[in-house]
């Protein structure tokens, strides 16, 4: 059977990550596997060459793809372009219209990393934790959305934090059913001592918990969640919450491990009601990182793990990942090291070098 694949490279040092994971997936091809792969344009790319940040037509390339690959949008170049058609507005439709509402970002601390995070040593060792962000509701797509004029030299700007029950319920479910498969732990972040989303949040949560009370469920308000998730990460298993907290955590989250060059992510829709497949894409959690893009050094770990979700979670072909995981891991007990992540006695490597040294690892073991 043939996987179909839409990649997104998109701008800044997306393609340079990308690249790497197309030889990757050259290379698995060789090796039996039967990845189809397309390309399309996103953000700032497909900007230049439509005027819109994803054409109708690659959308319509997304929703046929068995899963989606998506690099980085955004850069200073489009600072100045109309808000709706702003890159970054590419990767919100996607995430709108194929309905992935659960954005699952792991933080691991690989040991080869323990010492060079900024944090002490102790409090990262054997970090395994597992954000899950809601992904297709709240601040981010709540309407009204506007700014207008008040006509007195004033402006005023409205974003709208909005939830529904069964928003709320099917994110909650996930979290409680990929706890079975790890530590049994969700902590649940809202602020339900001035939101009244994080009240209702609070409430749905707890509600949906009573169908899994083999799990144990905290609850946290996210200011002081964010400040746990630094003292001591590894209180934590699965956290869950909304949108723009989920956002905010996972890039602290990605300091932990290291560096935010290492942080991978899966966007999941619900099953099909016929197939059972779900609707994904992959993405790592950073951006398009102006400052380096270009220059040969970005650090393509999180675009490759991302690729390894994939494999997990859209065609179970769970060897692969872990043979894959494995490799990223040996890599980095190697010595190799891109630029964010060096440290002294380390051997530092360009974005092509790394891809290269994680293929060979992965080729040995295949
Ligand atoms: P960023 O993640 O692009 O960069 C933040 C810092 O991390 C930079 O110093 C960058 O050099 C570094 N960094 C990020 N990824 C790295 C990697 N793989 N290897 C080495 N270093 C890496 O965030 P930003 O600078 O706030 O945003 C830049 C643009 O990217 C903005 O337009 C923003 O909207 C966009 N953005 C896009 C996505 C996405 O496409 N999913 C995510 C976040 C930000
Ligand atoms: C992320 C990014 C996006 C977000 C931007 C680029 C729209 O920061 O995926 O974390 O805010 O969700
Ligand atoms: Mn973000």
């Amino acid at each position: 059977m043939t996987h179909k694949l839409l990649l997104l490279a998109g701008d800044g040092i997306g393609p340079e990550a990308m690249a790497e994971v197309k030889k990757l997936i050259a290379v698995m091809n060789e090796n039996g596997a039967s990845f189809v792969t397309e390309e399309g344009l996103v953000g700032g790319c497909a900007y230049d060459a439509h005027g819109a940040a994803i054409s109708d037509a690659d959308m319509a390339k997304a929703t046929a793809a068995d899963a989606v690959l998506f690099g980085a949008v955004g850069g200073p170049k489009w600072d100045g372009v109309p808000y709706d058609v702003r890159p970054e507005a590419g990767l919100l439709r996607l995430r709108k219209d194929l309905e992935l509402f659960a954005n699952l970002r792991p933080a691991i601390c690989y040991p080869a990393l323990a010492s060079s995070s900024s944090l002490k040593q102790d409090v990262i060792e054997g970090l395994d934790i597992l954000i899950l962000r809601e992904l297709t509701g709240g601040v981010y797509f709540g309407e009204p959305k506007q700014i207008t004029d008040l006509g007195n030299g004033q402006k005023r700007a409205v974003d709208t934090q909005v939830y529904d029950t069964y928003e709320i319920e099917r994110i909650a479910a996930m979290a409680f059913e990929l706890a079975r498969t790890r530590n049994n732990h969700v902590t649940s972040m809202e602020k339900r001592n001035v939101m009244k989303s994080g009240v209702l949040w609070n409430e749905v949560v707890t509600a949906t918990h009573k169908a899994y009370s083999d799990v144990k469920l905290d609850h946290m308000l996210a200011d002081a969640g964010g400040m746990q998730l630094v003292r001591w990460p590894k209180q934590f298993d699965v956290i869950v919450t909304d949108n723009l907290f989920g956002d905010m955590l996972s890039d602290v989250a990605a300091m932990l491990t290291g560096s935010l060059g290492m942080l991978p992510s899966a966007s999941l829709g619900a099953p099909d009601a016929k197939t059972g497949k779900r609707k994904a894409l992959y993405e790592p959690v950073h951006g398009s990182a102006p400052d380096i893009a270009g220059k040969g050094i970005a650090n393509p770990i999180a675009m490759i793990a991302s690729f390894a979700m994939c494999l997990r979670y859209s065609f179970d072909m769970v060897v692969e990942a872990d043979r894959l995981e494995a490799a990223i891991a040996a890599v980095l007990a190697d010595g190799l090291r891109t630029k964010d992540i060096m440290s002294d006695g380390m051997r530092e490597v360009g974005t092509v070098e790394m891809g290269d040294a994680i293929i060979a690892k992965y080729r040995e073991a295949a």
